[in-house]
């Protein structure tokens, strides 16, 4: 019997200490919620920007169904290309970067996973709006993306979006533009959890940021000490240090979608620990 799904999804994991809070957590965060499906953004997982093969492979096989990114993508392509080339490759990333006959942005935007007879659809995509990178109007994006999942008769049972972007406006734009095709979008990339979660009236859930994975005691992901000199004289010369906090703060959500598609239920994950 099923007809509805319980989806988790997590912010952003940061660097070394942190992604060991995840491989912690992730077994007792299961046996708490049941989820059918797990997302995580590991956009952060090797550093303050890139995810790197020997970390990806770390979080592959702990039972995260898939990975979506950011605009840290491919700040080290070089030592994320072997994990891009596996074919049980469980990350995507932003669908919407602009590619060209010179250039191909490897592997894809989004992804069908199926387990347990159903089947989910992931799509990410990136606003420009206050990031680094131009890409494609991602409203247009995922609305092609969604005729072409019609087109090409791609099955699935419910849809979810991580839209990686520092605008609420376009957020909730999103979730409205989209009306009904989609179950739930949330943000990744400013890694701060937000208290706007909602369920609209056209069914779809939101909520404008999960927050991340990371350190408890830190700036996101930094010492606060080393950012002194920083914030009293603002000189951005001195070198920002990783905080080595072991104290860890785990973000997300919990999404419970109805057969129909409908968002019923949304709850915000919010679990503390200390690394062993
Ligand atoms: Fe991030
Ligand atoms: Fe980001």
């Amino acid at each position: 019997m099923w007809n509805n799904m319980r989806i988790l999804a997590f912010g952003d994991v940061f660097w070394r200490i942190w992604r060991k809070a995840l491989i912690q957590e992730i077994d007792n965060i299961r046996d708490k919620y049941k989820p059918d499906f797990v997302i995580v953004n590991p956009e952060n997982i090797s550093s303050w920007r890139w995810p790197i093969t020997k970390h990806m492979e770390m979080i592959h096989d702990i039972g995260v169904d898939v990975f979506t990114s950011g605009d840290h993508f491919l700040d080290n392509q070089k030592l994320l290309t072997s994990y891009l080339e596996r074919e049980d490759c469980k990350l995507i990333r932003p669908a919407n970067y602009y590619e060209s006959r010179h250039y191909l942005i490897p592997w894809k935007g989004y992804i069908q996973v199926e387990k347990n007879w159903k089947k989910l659809i992931v799509i990410n995509v990136l606003s420009e709006t206050f990031t680094r990178d131009h890409v494609y109007n991602p409203f247009l994006k995922v609305e092609d993306i969604i005729t072409e999942i019609h087109n090409k008769n791609i099955q699935y049972d419910w849809i979810v979006i991580d839209f990686h972007r520092e605008v609420a406006s376009e957020g909730y734009w999103m979730a409205h533009f989209l009306e009904w095709k989609v179950s739930c979008i949330y943000w990744t990339h400013t890694h701060i959890q937000t208290n706007d979660e909602t369920i609209f009236d056209n069914g779809t859930g939101y909520i404008s940021d999960l927050w991340m994975i990371g350190s408890k005691n830190s700036i996101i992901w930094s010492d606060y000490r080393s950012l002194k000199k920083r914030f009293l004289t603002w000189i951005q010369k001195w070198k920002i240090e990783q905080s080595l906090d072991k104290n860890y703060i785990i973000n997300g959500i919990c999404f419970d979608i109805w057969e129909n598609r409908e968002c019923v239920h949304i709850e915000k994950i919010k679990q503390t620990g200390v690394i062993l």
